[in-house]
């Protein structure tokens, strides 16, 4: 039996199909996902510096089709294959939601299989998991994307508590943001992580927004902090020069990176989990996951993050989320194949809200 995974939150038009009967948990992703295709739609948001969502929505509309043929044709996978559907439920944009949601609840319906929605950042937070490596838990997770900075305790899969949010932007923000006022491409965060590694991280020190002992996250004051020192050195001409933009990117980069392996350091001694993980599309930064690796490893942590492409938004974690909670719930999937009619499995809702354990 297959499972169809669909993500469509933000710019990216992603399907994934995994064998559920071929998995079982701590299994590497290779053993069990037969595909993973990603559309991504940089060249269509890159004139307008940002994601436009009705222009996502409506490309969401055009190539979520294509894709999954595309998966179908790739795998010979057949519709009669096809035992679940996983779709991203929230949070993210509402238009883009929607289309992946209307798709995947109509594919249902016709295949009379269940629809399982995911929480898109209890994706990104299972998103390690696919290494194949074990998990113990408790675990600490840090959930580093475009909209959400989470810091989370896991007990165990779907037993989680919020323990930090940011009180502002959210990290991804904070790359974006900065990367807007250093005039550089969008997407703003690798474009700005670029730039900084030909940068010296000590000429512009831009200090921590909230005091040490406080565990939330925030990112506004030093979006203001570059603001202001971009706005000095362009009235001097400065920012003209390569190396002095170079050198800012690398300064804001590493203000970033600080603040979070420092809360995610503090909690994790204080906590002291059995493993701690690191996800979202921020999780791509290398500078982020070299500093996190090396500060945890004076702790003897045991840290996990996985490769960039499991970091950015796909499909293959809302698969994979969507895996573990038929495994947890393997009677009420029984319960969900009765009702295949409804395309909808009992008691699910059919709404964009996020999940209320991950919301805030
Ligand atoms: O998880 P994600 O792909 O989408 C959301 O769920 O938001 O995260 C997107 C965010 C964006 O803010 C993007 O600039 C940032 O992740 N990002 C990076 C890098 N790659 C993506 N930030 C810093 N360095 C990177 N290499
Ligand atoms: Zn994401």
């Amino acid at each position: 039996m297959k499972l169809l995974a669909v993500e469509t939150s933000c710019d990216e038009t992603a399907v994934s199909i995994l064998d559920i009967a071929a998995f079982s948990a701590h299994m590497p992703a290779r053993d069990f996902l037969n595909c993973e295709l990603i559309s991504s739609q940089i060249k269509l948001h890159a004139p307008y510096g940002g994601v436009v969502p009705e222009l996502a929505a409506r490309e969401h509309i055009i190539n979520l089709p294509i894709l999954i043929k595309e998966a179908f044709d790739q795998t010979g996978c057949q519709t009669t294959d096809i035992g679940a559907i996983a779709v991203t439920r929230g949070p993210g944009l509402k238009g883009c939601l929607l289309v992946g949601l209307s798709f995947c609840k109509a594919l249902a319906y016709t295949l009379k299989v269940p629809l399982i929605p995911v929480n898109h950042l209890e994706g990104h937070l299972v998103a390690p998991w696919l290494t194949g490596e074990t998990i113990h838990f408790p675990m600490l997770a840090l959930v580093v994307s475009g909209g959400h900075t989470l810091l989370v305790y896991v007990a165990s899969f779907g037993d989680y508590k919020v323990l930090a949010a940011t009180r502002d932007d959210a990290a991804g923000e904070a790359f974006d943001k900065t990367a807007t006022l250093l005039g550089l491409p969008y997407p703003g965060g690798p474009s700005l992580a670029k730039l900084a590694e030909s940068g010296d991280s000590s000429r512009f020190r831009f200090p921590p927004s909230l005091p040490a002992d406080t565990r939330s996250f925030s990112f506004s004051g030093l979006k203001t902090a570059i603001a202001r020192t971009v706005k000095a050195l362009d009235e001097s001409g400065e920012t003209q020069d390569p190396k002095v933009k170079a050198d800012l990117a690398a300064g804001a980069q590493e203000a970033i990176v600080r603040q979070l392996v420092s809360k995610t350091v503090e909690t994790a001694k204080e906590l002291r989990p059995h493993l701690v993980t690191l996800g979202g599309g921020v999780a791509a930064n290398s500078h982020l996951r070299h500093r996190l690796n090396e500060e945890l490893m004076k702790g003897r942590f045991r840290f996990l993050v996985p490769p960039p492409r499991w970091c950015t938004d796909n499909a293959t974690m809302i698969g994979l989320a969507a895996v573990l909670k038929l495994e947890r719930e393997k009677d009420s999937y029984s319960a969900w194949t009765q009702y295949p009619a409804q395309g909808l499995g009992p008691g699910v809702p059919f709404n964009l809200s996020a999940d209320p354990r991950l919301h805030l």
